[in-house]
Protein backbone atom coordinates (compact mmCIF):
# COMPACT_ATOMS: atom_id res chain seq x y z
CA UNK A 1 0.00 0.00 0.00
CA UNK A 2 1.45 2.67 -1.24
CA UNK A 3 1.35 6.19 0.98
CA UNK A 4 0.56 9.62 -0.56
CA UNK A 5 0.83 13.11 0.42
CA UNK A 6 -2.55 14.69 -1.01
CA UNK A 7 -2.77 18.74 -2.01
CA UNK A 8 -3.94 19.45 1.43
CA UNK A 9 -0.42 17.63 3.23
CA UNK A 10 -2.78 14.88 4.23
CA UNK A 11 -1.55 11.25 3.74
CA UNK A 12 -3.59 8.98 1.86
CA UNK A 13 -2.71 5.58 0.82
CA UNK A 14 -2.93 3.84 -2.97
CA UNK A 15 -5.18 0.27 -2.95
CA UNK A 16 -2.89 -2.32 -4.80
CA UNK A 17 -6.65 -4.23 -4.76
CA UNK A 18 -8.62 -1.23 -6.10
CA UNK A 19 -6.09 0.59 -8.47
CA UNK A 20 -7.63 3.87 -6.92
CA UNK A 21 -6.51 5.99 -3.82
CA UNK A 22 -8.53 6.30 -1.00
CA UNK A 23 -9.33 9.98 -1.37
CA UNK A 24 -8.98 12.67 -3.29
CA UNK A 25 -5.46 13.20 -4.10
CA UNK A 26 -6.68 17.22 -4.34
CA UNK A 27 -6.82 17.05 -0.56
CA UNK A 28 -7.73 14.09 1.81
CA UNK A 29 -9.06 16.06 4.70
CA UNK A 30 -10.46 18.59 2.58
CA UNK A 31 -12.89 15.82 1.03
CA UNK A 32 -13.70 14.80 4.39
CA UNK A 33 -14.76 18.02 5.42
CA UNK A 34 -16.62 19.89 2.04
CA UNK A 35 -17.59 16.54 0.32
CA UNK A 36 -18.87 14.42 3.60
CA UNK A 37 -19.33 16.64 6.84
CA UNK A 38 -20.32 20.01 5.78
CA UNK A 39 -23.02 19.51 3.48
CA UNK A 40 -24.68 16.67 6.48
CA UNK A 41 -24.12 19.81 9.19
CA UNK A 42 -27.53 21.29 8.18
CA UNK A 43 -29.52 17.99 8.83
CA UNK A 44 -28.55 17.90 12.72
CA UNK A 45 -29.31 21.61 13.55
CA UNK A 46 -30.26 21.69 17.74
CA UNK A 47 -29.45 17.92 18.09
CA UNK A 48 -28.26 16.90 21.50
CA UNK A 49 -27.46 13.25 19.93
CA UNK A 50 -26.42 12.73 16.57
CA UNK A 51 -25.60 8.78 15.18
CA UNK A 52 -23.60 8.20 12.15
CA UNK A 53 -23.14 5.04 9.99
CA UNK A 54 -19.78 5.17 8.36
CA UNK A 55 -20.06 2.51 5.32
CA UNK A 56 -15.63 2.35 4.32
CA UNK A 57 -14.47 3.57 6.91
CA UNK A 58 -10.70 3.62 5.82
CA UNK A 59 -8.37 5.58 7.78
CA UNK A 60 -11.71 7.04 9.99
CA UNK A 61 -11.16 10.58 8.39
CA UNK A 62 -15.17 11.34 7.68
CA UNK A 63 -15.76 9.89 11.18
CA UNK A 64 -13.60 12.28 13.19
CA UNK A 65 -13.86 15.43 10.96
CA UNK A 66 -17.71 14.62 11.73
CA UNK A 67 -16.86 14.65 15.48
CA UNK A 68 -14.72 17.84 15.05
CA UNK A 69 -17.79 19.42 13.36
CA UNK A 70 -20.38 18.60 15.51
CA UNK A 71 -18.59 19.14 19.01
CA UNK A 72 -17.70 22.38 17.71
CA UNK A 73 -21.76 23.75 17.27
CA UNK A 74 -22.41 21.80 20.69
CA UNK A 75 -19.91 20.67 22.94
CA UNK A 76 -22.18 18.35 25.07
CA UNK A 77 -23.58 16.49 21.66
CA UNK A 78 -24.19 12.87 22.14
CA UNK A 79 -22.41 11.69 19.61
CA UNK A 80 -22.77 7.52 18.20
CA UNK A 81 -20.70 5.91 15.41
CA UNK A 82 -20.76 2.70 13.97
CA UNK A 83 -17.96 2.12 11.09
CA UNK A 84 -18.26 -0.66 8.55
CA UNK A 85 -14.76 -1.30 7.08
CA UNK A 86 -13.67 -5.14 5.75
CA UNK A 87 -10.13 -4.72 5.33
CA UNK A 88 -7.64 -4.13 8.63
CA UNK A 89 -4.77 -3.39 7.40
CA UNK A 90 -6.11 0.36 6.04
CA UNK A 91 -7.39 0.17 10.13
CA UNK A 92 -4.10 -0.33 11.54
CA UNK A 93 -2.50 2.29 9.77
CA UNK A 94 -4.58 4.73 11.99
CA UNK A 95 -1.96 4.36 14.36
CA UNK A 96 0.84 5.84 12.57
CA UNK A 97 -1.39 8.98 11.27
CA UNK A 98 -1.78 12.30 13.05
CA UNK A 99 -3.73 14.45 10.39
CA UNK A 100 -4.88 17.84 11.37
CA UNK A 101 -8.38 16.96 12.65
CA UNK A 102 -8.42 17.95 16.61
CA UNK A 103 -10.58 14.04 17.59
CA UNK A 104 -8.40 11.79 15.41
CA UNK A 105 -7.39 10.46 18.74
CA UNK A 106 -10.66 9.09 19.09
CA UNK A 107 -10.08 7.34 16.27
CA UNK A 108 -6.74 5.86 17.10
CA UNK A 109 -8.12 5.00 20.53
CA UNK A 110 -10.80 3.00 18.98
CA UNK A 111 -8.62 0.96 16.83
CA UNK A 112 -6.08 0.39 19.68
CA UNK A 113 -8.76 -0.84 21.66
CA UNK A 114 -10.35 -3.25 19.73
CA UNK A 115 -12.48 -1.48 17.65
CA UNK A 116 -14.54 0.31 20.37
CA UNK A 117 -14.68 3.36 21.79
CA UNK A 118 -17.05 4.55 24.87
CA UNK A 119 -15.91 7.89 26.80
CA UNK A 120 -17.20 11.60 27.32
CA UNK A 121 -20.37 11.12 25.33
CA UNK A 122 -18.44 9.64 22.35
CA UNK A 123 -19.31 6.00 20.71
CA UNK A 124 -17.78 4.11 18.47
CA UNK A 125 -17.67 0.79 17.16
CA UNK A 126 -16.16 -0.53 14.04
CA UNK A 127 -17.83 -3.72 12.42
CA UNK A 128 -14.85 -5.56 10.81
CA UNK A 129 -16.21 -7.32 7.53
CA UNK A 130 -18.36 -6.88 4.44
CA UNK A 131 -20.58 -4.32 4.25
CA UNK A 132 -23.16 -5.68 2.34
CA UNK A 133 -23.61 -8.76 4.89
CA UNK A 134 -22.66 -6.45 7.88
CA UNK A 135 -25.39 -3.70 7.04
CA UNK A 136 -28.15 -5.86 7.63
CA UNK A 137 -27.37 -6.95 11.62
CA UNK A 138 -27.71 -3.04 12.22
CA UNK A 139 -31.30 -2.25 13.88
CA UNK A 140 -30.86 1.46 15.14
CA UNK A 141 -31.19 4.16 12.54
CA UNK A 142 -28.42 6.97 12.04
CA UNK A 143 -28.81 10.32 11.46
CA UNK A 144 -25.99 10.86 8.80
CA UNK A 145 -24.62 8.00 7.08
CA UNK A 146 -21.11 8.95 4.87
CA UNK A 147 -21.22 6.75 2.00
CA UNK A 148 -17.65 6.47 0.88
CA UNK A 149 -17.17 3.19 -0.91
CA UNK A 150 -14.46 3.33 -4.02
CA UNK A 151 -15.67 4.06 -7.60
CA UNK A 152 -18.92 2.86 -8.61
CA UNK A 153 -16.41 0.86 -10.93
CA UNK A 154 -14.18 -1.38 -9.04
CA UNK A 155 -16.57 -1.37 -5.80
CA UNK A 156 -20.00 -2.08 -7.44
CA UNK A 157 -21.84 -4.30 -4.29
CA UNK A 158 -22.13 -0.69 -2.31
CA UNK A 159 -23.58 1.01 -4.96
CA UNK A 160 -26.21 -0.97 -6.20
CA UNK A 161 -30.26 -0.57 -5.71
CA UNK A 162 -30.61 -3.50 -2.95
CA UNK A 163 -27.29 -2.37 -0.84
CA UNK A 164 -29.21 1.24 -0.81
CA UNK A 165 -32.29 0.01 -0.03
CA UNK A 166 -30.47 -1.61 2.93
CA UNK A 167 -29.27 1.83 3.95
CA UNK A 168 -32.57 3.52 3.21
CA UNK A 169 -34.10 1.19 5.84
CA UNK A 170 -31.38 2.49 8.63
CA UNK A 171 -31.91 6.35 8.10
CA UNK A 172 -34.10 8.83 10.12
CA UNK A 173 -37.01 10.15 8.47
CA UNK A 174 -34.93 13.55 9.36
CA UNK A 175 -31.41 11.73 7.99
CA UNK A 176 -29.33 12.51 5.15
CA UNK A 177 -26.72 10.38 2.91
CA UNK A 178 -23.52 12.31 1.66
CA UNK A 179 -21.42 10.36 -1.16
CA UNK A 180 -18.95 12.13 -3.14
CA UNK A 181 -20.34 10.27 -6.78
CA UNK A 182 -22.89 12.15 -8.69
CA UNK A 183 -22.82 9.31 -11.32
CA UNK A 184 -26.41 8.95 -13.08
CA UNK A 185 -26.27 5.24 -12.07
CA UNK A 186 -25.56 5.93 -8.69
CA UNK A 187 -28.34 8.74 -8.13
CA UNK A 188 -30.73 6.56 -10.00
CA UNK A 189 -30.08 3.47 -7.52
CA UNK A 190 -30.49 5.89 -5.09
CA UNK A 191 -33.97 7.09 -6.41
CA UNK A 192 -35.24 3.85 -6.46
CA UNK A 193 -34.13 2.72 -3.09
CA UNK A 194 -36.56 5.48 -2.00
CA UNK A 195 -33.93 8.78 -1.86
CA UNK A 196 -34.56 12.48 -2.97
CA UNK A 197 -31.17 13.68 -4.79
CA UNK A 198 -29.76 16.70 -4.84
CA UNK A 199 -26.17 18.10 -5.58
CA UNK A 200 -23.42 18.37 -3.12
CA UNK A 201 -20.36 20.55 -3.33
CA UNK A 202 -17.90 20.66 -6.37
CA UNK A 203 -14.32 20.26 -4.55
CA UNK A 204 -11.26 18.39 -6.10
CA UNK A 205 -12.81 16.10 -8.68
CA UNK A 206 -14.40 18.90 -10.61
CA UNK A 207 -18.08 17.09 -10.63
CA UNK A 208 -20.60 17.78 -7.48
CA UNK A 209 -21.15 15.23 -4.96
CA UNK A 210 -24.92 13.91 -3.79
CA UNK A 211 -27.29 14.53 -1.22
CA UNK A 212 -29.25 12.28 -0.48
CA UNK A 213 -32.49 12.49 1.59
CA UNK A 214 -35.52 9.71 2.19
CA UNK A 215 -38.45 10.14 0.28
C1 LIG B 1 -12.52 5.35 -0.48
S1 LIG B 1 -12.06 4.34 0.89
C2 LIG B 1 -12.79 5.13 2.27
C3 LIG B 1 -11.99 6.18 2.98
C4 LIG B 1 -12.53 6.51 4.34
N1 LIG B 1 -13.91 6.89 4.35
C5 LIG B 1 -11.70 7.48 5.12
O1 LIG B 1 -12.24 8.49 5.64
O2 LIG B 1 -10.50 7.27 5.27
C6 LIG B 1 -13.18 2.95 0.68
C7 LIG B 1 -13.16 1.96 1.83
O3 LIG B 1 -14.23 1.02 1.66
C8 LIG B 1 -13.77 -0.25 2.06
N2 LIG B 1 -14.63 -1.26 1.41
C9 LIG B 1 -14.71 -1.56 0.08
N3 LIG B 1 -15.64 -2.52 -0.14
C10 LIG B 1 -16.14 -2.86 1.08
C11 LIG B 1 -17.12 -3.79 1.51
N4 LIG B 1 -17.78 -4.56 0.63
N5 LIG B 1 -17.39 -3.86 2.82
C12 LIG B 1 -16.75 -3.06 3.73
N6 LIG B 1 -15.80 -2.16 3.38
C13 LIG B 1 -15.50 -2.04 2.08
C14 LIG B 1 -12.34 -0.29 1.57
O4 LIG B 1 -11.58 -1.28 2.24
C15 LIG B 1 -11.89 1.14 1.88
O5 LIG B 1 -11.30 1.25 3.14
Amino acid sequence: MKQIITKDNSITFHSDEYDETYHSISGAVEEAFKKFVEPAMDFIKGKDEVSILDVGFGLGYNSAVAIDKILEENLSCEIEIVGIEKDEKILDKIKSLQPIIKTYYVIKDTVKNQYYYNCEGIRIRILVGDAVKGIKKLKEKFDIILHDPFSPKKNPELWTESFFKELRKLIKKDGVLTTYSCARIVRNNLKKAGFKVSDGPRVGRRAPSTIATPL
